[in-house]
Parts: structure tokens; C-alpha cells; sequence
């Protein structure tokens, strides 16, 4: 009997790898938010849950309002989607046929290969220095068939991070035809004043678009709530592939209050800061090799990777659970989230034990 066949790019396509859980205590996997959701943002969720049998506002304009007046941007240039990782793939659905090819770096979001491919485009990974993106290498990976360069600053799972100029130079070096994409998922945890989010180029150029979410410092990763920025022409195209309700009541409830609370916000990037540096202070005494991070999450490298599993035990040993990074063709290292101070003793304990590459 003939089954149905799907389309033949999809054969060799994976699905997103979570990592599995072994019973652990601290889930720091996923760069979720230790300090969970702003108060309000839960409040606004469970007043919202009273209206559920009606279908959410299609334009989530309440939502987009609010993201409007946090970053004083126009509200009609704001798209929003069940994720950030939604939008991802509306984009490459939008401005990438079949053939065409979708740029990223060498260890860039792998959400973008995985939409690139969904869509039959062909992903192209340019080579990164020090685990880091390279504007020279990127617009070096440019070809006539190039139509979307997808940018994460700061990187997943890398931590690492391009600097306004470098960004802006990137833009400079691409034709104006190629969408740049701007997904500063970890905009808000970066206290580097060289760094941009993204949302200036978006504002001033017809052919970039600044993405972010509620997943990560909003501690909001179960709603499922992200949102894009760009110039009109480009959010328009989005709505035409978006589903007609695709962000859920409650979601842009809790969204839109969780960005109205500067002070929550405040709080979980100031209790970052201080346990980032703690953690890898105490990496750097140990002898633990790691990519330096901006983000809420740090990669640990090992020297092989037997030690890279043996240290993913001795993690699960103190209930830890940390992401291998295997699907980024690293083997040797592993991500792992900051969490609350007593997490982060459990991740020091784990690694303690176990032989590290030195620094
Ligand atoms: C760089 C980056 N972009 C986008 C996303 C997607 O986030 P979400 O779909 O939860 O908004 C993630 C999630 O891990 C990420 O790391």
C-alpha cells in the first residue's frame, strides 16, 4: 500500500532536541528564568483564563501596545507570535523559496536551520572566530542566492555577542535585498554598553527585523509568546503567513504586563549579573574552561568528549540537568543555565570532580 509521502525535504530533517530529564531538581537545560514570571504577568494570566471559550484578538493589539510603549516603538510595525521561534519560521516561509539559501553562523540558533529546511531553503552556517559570529565571514558566505542572514546577539548556546558596530557593519556588507534578522532572544541580561538589540536598524532600514521574546528573561517560556519589529512592508508580509489567532488570550495577557514590570525585569538581569559572575569566578579558580557569556546560561568546555559525559553524570549525580550540545556538532562541551544560588553550587559540585581542559 502507497502511503503518504511528505515533501523530500523534510527526510532529513531532525526535530528540535530538548534534553532528557533524569528526575533532575534543577532543570538547567532550557535557559529558562530562575526567578519565573513577574507577579502581575501571572495575575493578568489567571484574570484571562476567565475567557477562555472566545478566541484571543487576532492583532494582539493590547499586547503591541504595550510592547509599544516599553520601547517606544510604533505599535503597527510590531508582529507577535506563539514564540519568537514562530517567527522564525514565518520569515523564512515568507522571503525564502525553495532553493534559496538562509544564512546563520557556524554555531548559530539551530531553529534557524531547522525552519530553513522545513521550507525546502538551504542553510548555510559561516564560520565563527572564538566561538563568536564573524561579520567578515558571514558576508564572505553571501551568493546570489542568499535571501535572509539570521543573526542571534547574543548567541544560543554560545552566550557570545557582536557589538553595535560590528552589527551595523554586518548590514553595511549585505545587498540590500537579504533580510538581516536580529534575534536578541537574550537582549535583556546584556550589561555591555557596546551591545545593541537590534531594535535602531530595525527602525531606521527597510530590510531588518529585530526579534525577541517572553521565554527568557519575562519567564514566560509556557506561554509561548515572542514578538518581531521592522519596517511596515515587512510585518505586513509576516501577517499574511501568521495564523489567524496565533498567539493565545491568555498569553498576550500575561505578556503585556510582564513588559509593563521594569522592576521584575530589573531584578532577574541584576541577580543574573551577580550569579554569572559568581559561577564563573569560581570556574575560572577551578580551572573549569568556559566561553565567556552575556547571556543566562554559559557553555563549559571539556577536553574530549568522554569527559564532556562523564561531567553530564556527575551534573545528574547533584540533580542537575544540562544541555549536551551534540546537535552543534560540539561534543566536548555542555550548556548549562544560571540558576538560583543553590543550583549554581550543584553545577559547581557536579564539574568540581571531573577533568577539565584548562583555560
Ligand atoms: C536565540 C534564540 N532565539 C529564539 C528562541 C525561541 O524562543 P521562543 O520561541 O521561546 O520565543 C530561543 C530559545 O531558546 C533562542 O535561544
Amino acid at each position: 500500500m502507497k502511503l503518504p509521502a511528505p515533501r523530500p525535504n523534510l527526510q532529513a530533517l531532525r526535530p528540535y532536541q530538548v534534553a532528557i530529564s533524569r528526575n533532575s531538581i534543577y532543570n538547567l537545560s532550557a535557559n529558562e528564568a530562575c526567578l519565573g514570571p513577574s507577579l502581575s504577568a501571572v495575575s493578568a494570566a489567571a484574570a484571562a483564563a476567565n475567557s477562555l471559550d472566545t478566541y484571543p484578538d487576532g492583532s494582539a493589539s493590547a499586547l503591541r501596545n504595550a510592547i509599544g510603549k516599553r520601547y517606544d516603538l510604533d505599535p503597527s510595525r510590531i508582529i507577535c507570535g506563539a514564540g519568537s521561534e514562530e517567527l522564525i519560521s514565518l520569515i523564512v516561509q515568507a522571503y525564502a523559496a525553495p532553493g534559496d539559501e538562509v544564512l546563520f553562523t557556524q554555531f548559530g540558533f539551530i531553529k534557524y536551520e531547522l525552519a530553513a529546511r522545513a521550507f525546502g531553503a538551504i542553510p548555510i552556517r559561516a564560520p565563527e572566530s572564538d566561538f563568536t559570529a564573524d561579520v567578515d565571514a558571514l558576508i564572505a558566505s553571501v551568493t546570489p542566492r542568499t535571501r535572509i542572514v539570521f543573526l542571534a546577539n547574543p548567541n544560543n548556546p554560545t552566550g557570545t555577542f557582536l557589538h553595535e558596530a560590528q552589527v551595523r557593519r554586518l548590514r553595511a556588507g549585505l545587498r540590500s535585498d537579504i533580510l538581516l534578522v536580529i534575534d536578541a532572544a537574550y537582549a535583556e541580561f546584556v550589561a555591555t554598553d557596546t551591545y545593541d538589540n537590534g531594535l535602531s536598524l530595525a527602525r531606521s532600514t527597510g530590510n531588518t527585523l529585530a526579534l525577541r521574546t517572553f521565554s527568557k528573561i519575562h519567564g514566560l517560556a509556557g506561554l509561548r509568546c515572542g514578538w518581531g519589529f521592522g519596517a511596515q512592508e515587512l510585518v505586513d508580509t509576516l501577517h499574511k503567513v501568521r495564523g489567524a489567532f496565533n498567539v493565545g488570550s491568555v498569553s498576550q495577557a500575561a505578556a503585556a504586563a510582564a513588559i509593563a514590570d521594569i522592576d521584575h525585569e530589573a531584578r532577574a538581569r541584576d541577580h543574573n549579573i551577580a550569579e554569572l559572575a559568581w559561577l564563573t569566578d569560581r570556574f575560572q579558580s577551578a580551572g573549569i574552561a568556559f566561553i565567556p557569556s552575556v547571556c543566562n546560561f554559559v557553555v563549559v568546555r571539556f577536553n574530549d568528549a568522554e569527559t564532556c559525559q562523564r561531567a553530564l553524570e556527575a551534573l545528574a549525580g547533584q540533580g542537575v540537568l544540562a544541555m549536551p550540545l551534540n546537535g552543534y556538532g560540539i561534543s566536548e562541551a555542555i550548556r548549562i543555565t544560571i540558576g538560583t544560588r543553590d543550583a549554581n553550587e550543584a553545577v559547581l559540585r557536579g564539574l568540581m570532580g571531573v577533568r577539565h581542559e584548562s583555560t
